[in-house]
């Protein structure tokens, strides 16, 4: 598998009516950005966001940022509309809601050709359906909906997440299968620091690029956690130079800090080394 050439700690929605959050957006530190049309965006609302979204997108000034567009269904009066508005315009992928089989992305492949797309994982006969679906040839990332999967499921998704962690494992098991991103799903209650980062970080030990979020407050703590730390880096770097020393001495295995250090342990050195570069260019 190859790591993400490009950082998603932080993957903020944003609402396609709200002016001005779609402005602020343009200067936060945020490595991708989901323009929301579907739930972000009330029904009376939804031709004035599509329409001022295309806008915003047409004008740019997102700079590196990952740009994501969330449509409407395409079993809903919007979908179609949101598609055919986006033609052509400067986006790095489409983000499906409620996708449940690879039948459901053929439909948005046939009215977007060429352009990357993304699944929802947010229903249970989504997460029962995920390899397949991760094995779609157009897709290139899920996104956890954990607010419609506990929903769907009935639990109560509560510090730990426990009831969830069956749907985010076959989530990220397949999205690793397939070699493509996995994102979390969002921590609602923006203004509760400590819970996010343990949130972000019980995610980011189970393997998650990044997570969604949405509120500007929450940027700095996924950015922190998803991104490897001094530690880490200076830990990968000692344990590439070792590696290289051993094998110019003609053995497979190294030393370090006590631990072994094989193949495969540079290999996620290298990955450590690429996103602290990827997240560095980001943040120029
Ligand atoms: N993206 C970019 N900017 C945002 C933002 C977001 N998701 N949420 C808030 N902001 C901006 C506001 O526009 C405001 O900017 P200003 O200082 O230029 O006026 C600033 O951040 C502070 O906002 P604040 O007043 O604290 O938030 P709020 O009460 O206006 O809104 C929410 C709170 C939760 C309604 C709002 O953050 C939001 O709509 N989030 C996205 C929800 C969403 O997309 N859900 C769908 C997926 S789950
Ligand atoms: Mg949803």
């Amino acid at each position: 598998m190859q790591p993400p050439v490009r950082p998603f700690r932080s993957v903020l929605y944003i609402p396609g009516s709200k002016e001005r959050a779609l402005e602020k957006a343009k200067t936060l530190p945020t490595d991708a950005i989901i323009f929301d049309l579907e739930d972000a965006v009330a029904p009376q609302e939804k031709a004035h966001a599509r329409a001022l979204l295309a806008g915003v997108l047409a004008q740019g000034g997102y700079g590196a940022r990952v740009k994501l567009v969330r449509v409407n269904g395409l079993d809903t009066e919007w979908g179609r509309d949101d598609v055919a508005a986006l033609a052509g315009l400067e986006i790095d992928g489409l983000l499906l809601p409620k996708v449940d089989t690879p039948a459901d992305l053929d439909a948005l492949a046939e009215s977007a050709p060429g352009v990357a797309l993304w699944a929802m994982m947010e229903t249970a006969r989504g997460v029962l359906n995920a390899a397949e679906i991760a094995a779609h040839p157009q897709l290139a990332g899920f996104v956890l909906g954990t607010n419609d999967l506990a929903k769907e499921l009935g639990c109560r998704a509560g510090p730990g997440r426990a009831p969830l962690i069956t749907s985010l494992q076959l989530c990220l098991l397949a999205a690793r299968a397939a070699g493509i991103v996995c994102i979390d799903g969002v921590y609602n209650a923006f203004r509760d620091e400590d819970g996010l980062r343990a949130e972000c970080e019980q995610g980011r030990d189970m393997g998650f690029d990044g997570k969604t979020l949405i509120h500007p407050a929450q940027l700095a703590v996924a950015n922190e956690v998803f991104a490897p730390s001094p530690e880490e880096i200076d830990l990968a770097r000692r344990q590439i130079a070792a590696w290289e020393e051993a094998q110019a001495a003609g053995q497979a295995i190294a030393v370090v800090d006590g631990r072994i250090v094989e193949n495969l342990h540079i290999v996620t050195a290298r990955a450590v080394l690429a996103k602290a570069e990827a997240i560095a260019q980001m943040e120029k």
